[in-house]
């Protein structure tokens, strides 16, 4: 008789972003005369930006010619491509990241859950509270997170409250971690980490001999001076590994490129990462396709880098937008200026689900509870910039009409 990886019945509820879809959905159905603007799931609705689609374009033609024809990729990714992303993400910042130390993938979702194949499952992992929830189920599913609590936390886990009082920063916790998640830019409270923050972490993680799991998906909209990547800490190659996307710096959610950096500094009982991370890919994965790597190499040309910045530019518009209208109404809100996401403090007579409901009836109004990413959350809602402006400012004057409901 076969039987399942029970760990996936530990997992405490549903995926966070399916229950706020299916919660839309029946809602839309149940009040067809209503139209619902949806400020929920961070997915991209403006176009790929031209320089993107002609590189497809003329890709997909070379495909469909025998002398231009590309079967397999490599497995870590083009060279065309890997040297633009150490040229623009790395080289330019000062950091010396080199082609071998780049994998390119379709996601940093599947990265930030795959790359957990290379850690015993006895690590303890650390995560920020609010979390983005891929994190703490991937870690159930391989049996690292333990049991759940009636809250949704798991026992094995070590949660890092980021909240009001520290400026949504985590501290060093009492248990000590092995692997720790950082996520700048964060989703959802788009608190940005200053040098100085991440210096004590990467110094912290040295210091215990832990792993930094730095996801830095939504770099493109830091708008202040603070690092863009991780490896702009001295030492941080000792100790970290970087994710980074596509997804949102370039609209790439339905296109699908990415990257992860494991350095060939990082190093653990004599092994590398990079090589194990190398072979894991090598077994497991058969790459991203030329049209898509062709489509992300266009990101990083003159018109690619003016015309993504664009996008991003009406994103952070929009992100303000949300950001005042909120606060003209007496809301508290933090987030929205080195990120797409407002995270926004609900009235104390709502816990967050109430307040999702509350917004979906009263005006048609998709958010994202707090509380569905982690217990730190409660009493906050993620607001996502990522919609067009006629919608955002639709929903601002809706918002506005709950002036009633402050205390
Ligand atoms: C923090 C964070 N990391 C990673 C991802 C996923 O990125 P990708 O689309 O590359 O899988 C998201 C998507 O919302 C995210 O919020």
């Amino acid at each position: 008789m076969f039987g399942i990886n029970g760990n996936f019945l530990k997992l405490a509820n549903n995926y966070l972003f399916a229950t706020v879809n299916n919660k839309a959905k029946d809602y839309e159905r149940a009040n067809p005369d209503k139209k619902v603007i949806k400020l929920g799931i961070g997915d991209a609705v403006l176009p790929l930006a031209p320089a993107v689609v002609d590189a497809m374009v003329k890709a997909s033609k070379e495909m469909g010619k025998a002398e231009t024809f590309r079967g397999y990729p490599p497995y870590q990714g083009y060279d065309f491509l890997l040297e633009a992303i150490a040229e623009n993400d790395y080289k330019v910042r000062g950091v010396d990241i080199s082609k071998d130390e780049i994998f390119v993938s379709d996601g940093a979702k599947s990265d930030c859950s795959n790359i957990l194949d290379l850690f015993s499952v006895d690590n303890r992992i650390a995560v920020q509270d609010p979390v983005y929830p891929v994190y703490v189920d991937s870690n159930v599913i391989e049996g690292r997170a333990g049991r759940a609590r009636p809250n949704g936390s798991y026992n094995k886990v070590i949660y890092l409250p980021c909240v009001e009082s520290n400026g949504f920063m985590p501290e060093f916790p009492e248990r000590q971690p092995d692997i720790i998640y950082l996520n700048f830019p964060n989703n959802p409270t788009g608190a940005m980490a200053d040098y100085d923050t991440l210096k004590r972490w990467v110094d912290y993680a040295l210091d215990i001999n832990a792993i930094i799991l730095y996801d830095g998906a939504y770099e493109a909209f830091i708008t202040e001076d603070k690092p863009r990547s991780i490896y702009e800490i001295p030492n941080a190659k000792k100790c970290a590994i970087e994710f980074r996307s596509f997804s949102k710096t370039a609209g790439f959610t339905g296109v699908r490129c990415a990257y992860t950096v494991i350095p060939k500094e990082l190093r653990t009982s004599g092994v590398s990462l990079n090589d194990l991370w190398y072979r894991r890919q090598a077994t497991k994965f058969n790459g991203v396709s030329y049209v898509v790597q062709r489509a992300a190499e266009a990101v990083y040309s003159p018109e690619g880098k003016r015309q993504t910045k664009e996008s991003i530019d009406y994103y952070l518009e929009n992100a303000k937008i949300i950001k005042q209208g909120l606060e003209e109404i007496g809301l508290k809100t933090y987030g929205g200026v080195n990120s797409p996401y407002i995270w926004v403090k609900t009235l104390d007579k709502f816990g967050s689900w109430e307040f999702f409901d509350y917004l979906l009836r009263k005006v048609q109004i998709v958010s994202t509870p707090g509380e569905g990413f982690g217990s730190c959350g409660k009493g906050f809602m993620r607001l996502s910039a990522f919609n067009f402006r006629e919608n955002i400012l639709e929903a601002v004057e809706r918002l506005k009409k709950l002036k009633k409901i402050r205390r």
